[in-house]
């Protein structure tokens, strides 16, 4: 088989198995599950496991040298060339409680055929479906990311004054998230930052241009594999907070439509040497400026 059939074919067999993942999550939300506990808030349900178990089945059975590495647990030949990154429903917390915002998300990573199984390869095929608008994200690297087979571009938007960005918060160690100040410096800087609930479907609505940036710490693999090639053949910009290259391992994930990119960057660093903090009134403060505003009226 030549590359260009074999990616064809990598697209559109994923495509098929995420329609088909996506449609059991629309049954599993339409007849209701329980939620449990994997940490803190950490929530999963009996959809999360059995999509990723007919994903796993799925892949096993289009493309049967390939590896996969899913968040429920799959762990299947690591060793070879090829391994899909696979969040069978991303966007849990949203599904739990019966929002339709969530997505499956499948991402094709190839390694170096003599590399050992820890190490970073090139991501060259992504897909992320929602199942709730029937919108396929795909892309191939090297030949752009569609929506629904059309070519889709990430916004033209050249100032983050005239951007709307996104963002995520962990569920594990939520107290060690310096995220909050990050949301509000963004708050004040843009036309708003959005916490959806879902990282890959985040990532898409970079892709096509209904958000200018994103950016989230501590994600995994399986939460940005198919997003970020989707970003950079969409014609966007993937690194860490630093400017460096985005690593599936990294833990720090900025996305954005390229031109804004380097003020994003310019924040994070100012940020993190504890410059650029506009002050905002503690609750306290607030209450009592509130109360004296209370008292002058009171005196008119
Ligand atoms: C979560 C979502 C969420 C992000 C969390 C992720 P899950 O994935 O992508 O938007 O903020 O960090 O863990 O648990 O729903 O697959
Ligand atoms: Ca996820
Ligand atoms: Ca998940």
């Amino acid at each position: 088989m030549n590359e260009s059939a074999s990616q064809l074919e990598w697209v559109a067999k994923a495509s098929g198995i995420a329609r088909e993942a996506g449609a059991r999550l629309r049954e599993f939300l339409a007849q209701g599950v329980e939620t449990e506990y994997k940490g803190d808030v950490d929530l999963v349900t009996v959809a999360d496991r059995t999509v990723e178990k007919l994903i796993r089945g799925r892949l096993g059975e289009v493309f049967p040298d390939h590896g996969i590495y899913g968040e429920e647990g799959t762990r299947e030949r690591l060793e070879q060339e090829f391994r899909w990154y696979v969040d069978p429903l991303d966007g849990t917390t949203n599904f739990a409680h019966g929002i339709p915002h969530f997505c499956v998300s499948m991402g094709l990573e190839q390694r170096k055929p003599a590399g050992d199984a820890g190490q970073d390869g090139e991501i060259v095929a992504g897909v992320i479906y929602n199942p709730m608008l029937d919108e396929l994200f795909s892309a191939e690297r090297g030949k752009g990311a569609r929506l629904n087979g059309r070519p889709i571009h990430v916004s033209p938007v050249a100032d983050l004054a005239e951007s709307l960005v996104a963002t995520g918060f962990p569920s594990r160690k939520r107290h060690d998230s310096p995220n909050i100040h990050f949301y509000h410096e963004f708050t004040l800087r843009s036309h708003g930052v959005r916490r959806a609930g879902s990282a890959a479907l985040d990532l898409a609505y970079v892709a096509c241009g209904r958000y200018e940036a994103f950016w989230e710490f501590n994600l995994n693999p399986w939460d940005t594999a198919a997003g970020t090639l989707l970003v950079e053949e969409a014609g966007g910009r993937m690194s860490d907070f630093a400017g460096g290259q985005f690593r599936l391992d990294s833990r720090e994930v900025l996305a954005s439509n390229g031109r804004i990119h380097e003020e994003l960057l310019s924040m994070f660093r100012d940020m993190f040497a504890g410059r650029s903090l506009t002050p905002i009134p503690t609750p306290r403060e607030f209450a009592e400026r509130r109360e004296a505003a209370a008292k002058a009226n009171a005196r008119k």
